[in-house]
């Protein structure tokens, strides 16, 4: 089958890695379905790619933190007799501390954005690429979901989640023609460190520390398409992680905020 029979459904597509997926996979001609809450965006990325690269490109409003939009994303997809061979979850954003905030359905509409949304995406898609003999589904996780740390109790933990969920549903897929991938990547330029509340640590994270959404994607794509289970992106966070992962930095870690909740 060639690349323009392929379509690919890209969840949190109006902006940073989620736009970044859907110029790449335009430019080897996936029909594309664009899925965020901003209409407008959406619309204006999708004009952009028919007229650029003449593929099909179908954008769908719908808002992940609702327990009901993935089942209507899917029924819409199911009444214009569009399947999908390649599911990029890549919707997120960062997350409410969850001692601090008190607003419990504020914690459930993230909890549902950052991972029952992507299982549920994955539980209505993936049977029928399993029956098709093919199908692809990368999602993204983090850097963040590799190592635990001290007052980072929503957005890491849902990210370690991610991961865990693509491993099992890779070994479980195996030999089917459906490859599941988790994507990891550290601190990446885009609109993620845009509200006033990330500009601190935004301002101090140092320039080599940060990746272009365009490296990020391009890789991505690649390491699904080689098989890769699970793939941190960038060769700087290939080369740290295993540090992350060694006891002593773990040990180091709890120390660290022992220290800390003395300090404070
Ligand atoms: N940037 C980084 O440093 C970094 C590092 C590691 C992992 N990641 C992960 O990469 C993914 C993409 O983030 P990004 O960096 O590209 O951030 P971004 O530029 O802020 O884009 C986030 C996307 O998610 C969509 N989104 C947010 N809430 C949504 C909701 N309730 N329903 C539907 N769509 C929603 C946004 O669209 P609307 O606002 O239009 O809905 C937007 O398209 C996230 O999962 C993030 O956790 C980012």
């Amino acid at each position: 089958m060639s690349r323009s029979h392929y379509r690919a459904l890209i969840t949190g597509a109006s902006a940073g890695l989620g736009e970044e997926f859907a110029r790449q996979l335009a430019r080897s001609d996936y029909s594309l379905v664009l899925v965020a809450r901003r209409q407008q965006r959406l619309e204006s990325l999708a004009e952009e790619l028919r007229s650029q690269y003449g593929v099909e490109v179908t954008p769908l409003v719908a808002d992940l933190s609702d327990p009901k939009a993935p089942a209507e994303l899917v029924a819409q997809l199911t009444r214009r007799s569009v399947d999908i061979d390649l599911l990029i979850n890549n919707a997120g954003a960062a997350g409410p501390d969850l001692l601090e905030g008190r607003d419990w359905p504020a914690h459930r509409a993230y909890q549902e954005l950052m991972m029952t949304s992507c299982a549920a995406l994955n539980h209505l898609l993936i049977p029928s690429m399993r029956e098709r003999g093919y199908g692809r589904v990368l999602n993204v996780a983090s850097m963040a979901g590799r190592l635990m740390r001290a007052n980072d109790t929503t957005y890491g933990p849902a990210k370690a989640w991610m991961i865990a969920h693509s491993e099992a549903l890779a070994s479980t897929l195996r030999g089917t023609g459906v490859r599941v991938m988790a994507l990891c990547p550290g601190f990446v330029r885009t609109e993620f460190h845009a509200e006033p509340n990330m500009h601190a640590l935004r301002d101090a994270i140092p320039d080599w520390l940060w990746y272009s959404s365009e490296t990020v994607v391009r890789e991505g794509l690649a390491a699904l398409e080689h098989g890769r289970v699970v793939y941190l992106s960038g060769r700087l966070y290939r080369w740290l992680d295993p540090l992350t992962q060694s006891v002593l930095t773990r040990w180091l870690l709890r120390r660290l905020s022992v220290l800390r909740s003395l300090s404070d």
